[in-house]
């Protein structure tokens, strides 16, 4: 019975011996030959242009593969999993290709400040410092590298398409995402985006850019009607995207979930063909953010390509009214294209493979030196830092965490540090000990610790120290905003105790957005860390120690108080008008309440200035070890202006100052008192002078023209303001442009 059984189990195995080697070989000719046909397809000639390749693929696709690239798959833990779920990457969501003709499969990952969901899928990320962090370095060549890191990272671990590009401009500073954007001002907002995408691409991923647009705020942000006039769009909001756009050229734009002047941003016919398509000439594709379709038809129409991350409206859906008539052909054409255009632009048909080794080493050395380009210092009494590491004895460490870590943005920006998943909205320390960082630098000096749960030990502690460093945060997430910017926890109270005992004390600020500061006569020192990212700790060691200059300047105005921002009361909404019934009481997607962005395009220090509000910190400010001074303004009115001017280092260390071009412009255009045009970041040595040359495009001088539907420039008297921060320009000089 065994002998029997056995026999045709000996004779399979046979069998497969011998036919194993030229079946396996046949495997391959077969895999191979399919390789050869695809490479010979007329759009795989990589000298054609990327809408030419389109073009060639688009005539082969049948209208279900054409709607196959037209919405996402799932995403994990949102609803059940579909069939083919087992083709993603672990990502926020993926995009099938067309494998027959060589287009791969889209994979997307969130990557706000580093790649999201390695604990998830046992991977590794670096974390940058945040993103407003970064724009603190004011340096698009930082962004650069921060780009290419992120880049890297999402081709290592098997994705091709990011999802970071956070780009939405600081009106409402309690918005839970500010960590996640760049700032307050348009310019500076924009150019840094556009360098950050510019590189992110380069490594071959498709580029994103986000929220479009007006999603300024986190409360109520899937029902919330921004209002905002056009202008004022045009300037403020809209321009940071359009610059980003122009500079970063990314294959993807996402659409907020938020609705603008009362249709939803995904279906908004003006965001989305009027500007981004028609005006910009924008020639990649929209997708929705996630859940923010609302329709199929209006939708499509509106010039939405893509649904995030199912198929609800663009999948049967879209394919159904296809064939009633109600989308013509040539809309579902477009879409695909766009799709198609951007998986070609961006390198990932020609290079599909890009899974490596994550380089741990050089993302901590990248990290930690954007971290250095970006800690801001905003006080520094009596030159009390640089510590001295032979000078100071001892040192009180103080705060919680400060002994392990540093904090970071939660949502779906997070990184992951070493561990286990951490929950949504949890808040994730990254293991880079202050504690360990500080004692480092000063092997001579006695480090303590203190938690600061019980103010009293931690004064204690500041009080028999030569010098307390009390490491303070507020934590921000997507999904929600900041009921006020106060340092939540006690911890107003604990730095008060602590400076109280000891004056020499320095307060290291690990925050998303500004914070108020009552306790800022009684400190001698405050360096706003932001969230620093995975090497922060050594980063702020080596400016407390000196080994760092500071360089960084405020990307957004800290103010004084709640009460002096355009709506001092958070809009949140009314009750019963959240969830999916409310927007759809109508039997139509209808925003349910309104944020009336009144101030228009008075937006951060625009805001202050106009209103003459002093302030805590203003936008542009932050201090180094050494000194500058600014002369010799000259201002050459043409394409534009080119503005130039002598900075020289009159302090005894080198440095680098960002030296910042403001204008104003004339009074008939009703313009706030000035605005960012331009900037330099200059590295000098001590006594060292460097003539300083800014080109300004003609579009930072122009008004956008509400009548004529264009930008202009009116012609007048211009005043061209230069120094280093937009409250302390020495610099100025008046110009005619016509
Ligand atoms: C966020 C997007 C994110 C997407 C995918 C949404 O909730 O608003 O920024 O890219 O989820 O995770």
């Amino acid at each position: 019975m065994r002998k029997l059984t056995r026999l045709p189990a000996m004779m399979l195995a046979i069998a497969i011996m011998l036919c194993s080697v030229p079946c396996v070989f046949a495997q391959h000719r077969l895999h191979n030959a399919e390789e050869e046909k695809i490479k010979s397809y007329p759009w795989m000639n990589s000298s054609l242009s990327p809408d030419e390749r389109a073009d060639l693929v688009l005539k082969e696709l049948t209208l279900d593969e054409k709607i196959d690239l037209l919405h996402g798959n799932g995403m994990p833990g949102w609803g059940k999993p579909r069939p083919n779920a087992y083709l993603g990457n672990g990502g926020a969501g993926f995009v099938v290709g067309v494998p027959r003709l060589g287009i791969p499969i889209i994979q997307m990952s969130d990557a706000a400040y580093g790649v999201r969901s390695s604990a998830e899928n046992g991977r590794y990320s670096t974390a940058l410092p945040s993103n407003l962090a970064s724009a603190a370095s004011w340096d698009p060549q930082a962004a650069c590298e921060y780009g290419a890191l992120i880049g890297r990272e999402l081709r290592a671990q098997g994705y091709n398409m990011t999802l970071g590009g956070g780009t939405n401009i600081t009106r409402e500073p309690r918005n839970g995402r500010t960590f996640e954007y760049m700032g307050e001002d348009p310019i500076l907002a924009g150019t840094l985006v556009g360098n950050r995408i510019k590189c992110e691409q380069a490594q071959h991923v498709i580029g994103d850019i986000k929220h479009y647009a007006v999603n300024d705020q986190e409360s109520g942000r899937n029902e919330v009607d921004s209002i905002i006039g056009k202008r004022a769009l045009r300037e403020s909001d809209l321009l940071a995207f359009e610059i980003g756009v122009a500079i970063g050229n990314p294959g993807a734009v996402m659409c907020s979930y938020n609705a603008v002047n009362g249709t939803f941003a995904c279906e908004n016919k003006y965001l989305l063909t009027d500007v981004l398509k028609d005006e910009w000439k924008y020639k990649g594709f929209v997708l929705s953010d996630w859940g923010g379709t609302h329709s199929t038809v209006k939708a499509s129409a509106a010039g939405l390509d893509n649904e995030e991350p199912m198929d609800d409206f663009f999948g049967d859906k879209l394919k159904q009214a296809v064939q009633a008539g109600q989308v013509p052909l040539s809309e579902i054409d477009d879409h695909a294209r766009r799709i198609l255009r951007s998986e070609f632009a961006s390198g990932i048909v020609d290079s599909p493979n890009g899974k490596a080794v994550v380089d741990v080493e050089g993302g901590f050395d990248t990290a930690r030196r954007i971290a250095e380009q970006s800690t801001v210092l905003l006080k520094n009494e009596h030159a009390l830092l640089p510590l001295d590491p032979a000078r100071v004895k001892s040192i009180a460490i103080i705060g919680t965490h400060a002994d392990t870590g540093m904090i970071s943005g939660g949502g779906s920006a997070q990184v992951d540090p070493p561990g286990p998943p951490h929950h949504w909205q949890e808040h994730v320390w990254f293991p880079t000990s202050p504690l360990k960082a500080v004692a480092a630098k000063a092997p001579g000096a006695k480090v303590q610790f203190d938690s600061g749960e019980n103010p009293a030990s931690a004064a204690a502690l500041a009080k028999n120290s030569d010098v307390a460093i009390v490491f303070a945060h507020q934590w921000q997430s997507e999904g929600m905003d900041l009921p006020n910017l106060s340092l939540p926890d006690n911890q107003d109270a604990l730095i008060d105790q602590v400076a109280a005992a000891n004056p020499r004390t320095i307060v290291v600020l690990e925050t998303g957005t500004a914070v108020t500061m009552p306790w800022i006569d009684k400190v001698s020192g405050i360096l706003e860390a932001w969230y620093a990212g995975s090497k922060g700790a050594d980063a702020v060691a080596n400016i407390v120690f000196g080994d760092v200059n500071p360089s960084a300047k405020l990307p957004m105005t800290f103010p004084r108080s709640v009460d002096d921002l355009p709506h001092p009361k958070l809009v949140t909404p009314p009750p019963g008008a959240q969830g999916r019934l409310a927007v759809m009481r109508t039997g139509e997607a209808k925003p349910t309440f309104s944020v009336n962005y009144d101030e228009g395009l008075k937006v951060g220090y625009k805001w202050y200035d106009a209103e003459n509000k002093p302030v805590l910190f203003p936008f542009g400010y932050g201090l180094s070890y050494t000194t500058y001074r600014y002369s010799g303004l000259q201002v050459t009115p043409e394409g534009g202006a080119s503005v130039s001017f002598d900075v020289k280092n009159t302090g005894a260390r080198a440095g680098a100052e960002i030296a910042q071009v403001y204008v104003a412009l004339p009074a008939s255009t009703g313009e706030p008192p000035k605005r960012l045009v331009g900037w330099s970041k200059v590295q000098l040595n001590p006594g060292e002078s460097k003539r300083v040359e800014v080109k300004i495009d003609p579009k930072y001088l122009s008004i956008f023209d509400e009548t004529a539907n264009a930008w202009k420039l009116v012609p007048g008297s211009y005043t061209f303001m230069v120094g280093g921060s937009s409250q302390n320009l020495p610099l100025s000089h008046k110009a005619e442009l016509k």
